[in-house]
């Protein structure tokens, strides 16, 4: 039974008297719990482990493992004090390769922490970024939402992939904001949310979220995606993502490339919502490192086992969906639409 209760003022991720405080997202939706940090160690540990997880949620999560690292530091001297940060975001930076969220949200920290010219002027200024970037990232969330709204209609049923919500952020969500400022719009929509094996992002998470927020949705088996688009059950997709590159190659949770490809063959719309700070300009598709996880994510659910013994296991925790099978990007500066070669550039040329 559930009888978790949220508010809709919550964070996910926050920082509360010199600690950071977490929603603990293994443990929902069955329980609300929260869990409050006072040492970089314990963060990285957090989203290494996907108590965070999300990769807006992990940019900002890795921004206030630094703003921890500068309290923790015993340093005298602003060259001691970068070593030590260095260190820190060294420990960060490794614990999830995909999300490029994470490395975007180190390098401003490091950037503001560079510009500080005594030890307490950096402590303090470092605190301060790291949240005014969580408050940020809630506006640009409603910003996005806003922008993705004018492409979806009254009575459309949308469906979601993974969690791409409040959770996955500081709140409000990407994917799912854009779904939140539609139905803010006044149109009727439903939604249809995969349940996103292995580690259910869209059962444990989305659902919940959506289910909590009075959505009309529904859950369905990964397997079920072909079933509902052959059936007309869907009209459009819209999920977030974990990089884009400048090709528009997008990297987001296992399972996304089959949907996009399944959408595709139905002449169905698929829409990719993700804030400037996803995209990755600088790296190819090819070079960008997929993580792969435990296999004991597939060989059971749960505490159940679900799988012979000694079974080889691919786990992947992410795929590419190629341009070709995206009707558009929508971001906080707007919608990038084919050819993305051009249009990405031109987000960050006339925006940035
Ligand atoms: O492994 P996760 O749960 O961190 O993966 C999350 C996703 O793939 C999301 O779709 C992506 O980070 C976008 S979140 C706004």
């Amino acid at each position: 039974m559930n009888d978790t209760v949220v508010d809709s003022s919550l964070r996910t991720v926050e920082w509360k008297d010199n600690k950071v405080v977490m929603i603990d997202q293994t443990k929902l939706p069955n329980k609300l719990e929260f869990v409050e940090f006072d040492d970089f160690n314990q963060v990285a540990n957090a989203i290494k482990t996907m108590v965070v997880r999300g990769a807006p949620a992990i940019g900002v999560s890795g921004a206030f493992g630094l703003a921890l690292a500068v309290l923790q530091s015993k340093a005298t001297t602003e060259g001691d004090l970068i070593s030590d940060l260095e260190l820190a975001k060294k420990i960060l930076f490794e614990t999830r390769p995909t999300a490029v969220n994470l490395a975007w949200g180190l390098e401003k920290i490091m950037n503001v922490a560079n510009s500080g010219d005594s030890v307490e002027q950096i402590k303090e200024q470092v605190v301060n970024e790291a949240k005014k970037m969580a408050d940020e990232d809630i506006e640009i969330n409603k910003t996005m939402g806003k922008n993705g709204s004018v492409l979806f209609d009254d009575n459309d049923t949308i469906m979601t992939h993974c969690n791409a919500g409040a959770l996955a952020t500081v709140a409000y969500g990407t994917a799912l904001g854009v779904i939140r400022a539609t139905r803010e719009s006044g149109k009727n929509i439903k939604v249809i949310a995969t349940e996103t094996r292995p580690v259910q992002q869209g059962s444990r998470l989305t659902a919940f979220e959506l289910k909590h927020d009075g959505f009309d949705v529904s859950l369905i088996p990964d397997t079920a995606v072909g079933y509902t688009m052959a059936n007309g059950l869907v009209n459009k997709v819209i999920v977030g993502a974990d990089r884009i590159v400048k090709t528009g190659h997008v990297f987001n949770k296992i399972g996304t490339y089959q949907i996009a490809t399944m959408a595709k063959q139905h002449g169905i719309p698929f829409y990719v919502a993700a804030p400037l700070s996803t995209f990755d300009m600088k790296s190819n598709a090819k070079d960008v490192v997929i993580e792969m996880r435990e296999g004991t994510e597939v060989t059971g659910i749960g505490d159940k086992k679900t799988a012979p013994d000694g079974i080889n296991v691919i786990n992947p925790a992410f795929d590419i969906t190629p341009p070709e099978l995206i009707s558009g990007i929508i971001t906080e500066k707007g919608i990038a639409q084919p050819p993305y070669d051009e249009s990405i550039k031109k987000l960050f040329q006339v925006n940035n």
